[in-house]
């Protein structure tokens, strides 16, 4: 994989605007979607996951820890020029890792289509029936999910 560190930031942390400026390019500019950075990130129960290389945001995803102990992973995103190169799979396992550090026990997300794959290497398993419109590019989505505490296999 390539040199990168993973570092779970407030959403206060001025490293936002770069993580602002990375899920437009990356999850929303494809669709010709005006960029719109008013994503409610500051919620205690709201935790915002970085990928650095070189000091600078490449990856990111948040996480919604929710009452009933599992944890919602959402906008997992790799810069163009680092995706194929281990950061998103890492991004996901360190998700994991903190979610079960705070004593989650299941880790779900809804993940497009196109993406399904990558996160059935992980050992997710799609939940819903058929794939659904996302809310803001309307491209179709599945839900995943993967227990903590089980022995989901992954790929390697
Ligand atoms: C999807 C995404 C997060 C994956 O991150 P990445 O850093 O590119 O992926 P990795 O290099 O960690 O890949 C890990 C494994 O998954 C595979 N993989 C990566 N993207 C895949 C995809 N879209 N479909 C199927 N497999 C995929 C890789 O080939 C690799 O396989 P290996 O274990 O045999 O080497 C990233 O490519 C991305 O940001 N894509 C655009 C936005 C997007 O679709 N986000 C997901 C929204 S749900």
């Amino acid at each position: 994989m390539v040199a990168a560190e993973f570092v779970w930031i407030a959403a206060t942390d001025p490293r936002m605007a770069e993580v602002h400026a990375l899920r437009h390019e990356v999850l929303f500019a494809p669709f010709g979607l005006p960029r719109d950075d008013d994503w409610d990130d500051e919620g205690a129960d709201r935790r915002h996951l970085v990928a650095l290389a070189g000091g600078r945001v490449v990856g990111y995803l948040n996480m919604i820890v929710e009452p009933a102990g599992s944890g919602h992973v959402r906008q997992v995103s790799v810069s163009g020029a680092f995706q194929g190169t281990g950061i998103g799979r890492a991004l996901m396992l360190e998700a994991e890792a903190e979610a079960t550090r705070i004593g989650l026990s299941l880790v779900w997300l809804n993940a497009r289509v196109s993406a399904e794959g990558f996160y059935h290497r992980l050992g997710y398993r799609t939940t819903s029936a058929e794939p659904f419109p996302s809310g803001r590019t309307r491209v179709p989505h599945v839900r995943m999910e993967r227990a903590l505490l089980s022995d989901t296999p992954r790929k390697r």
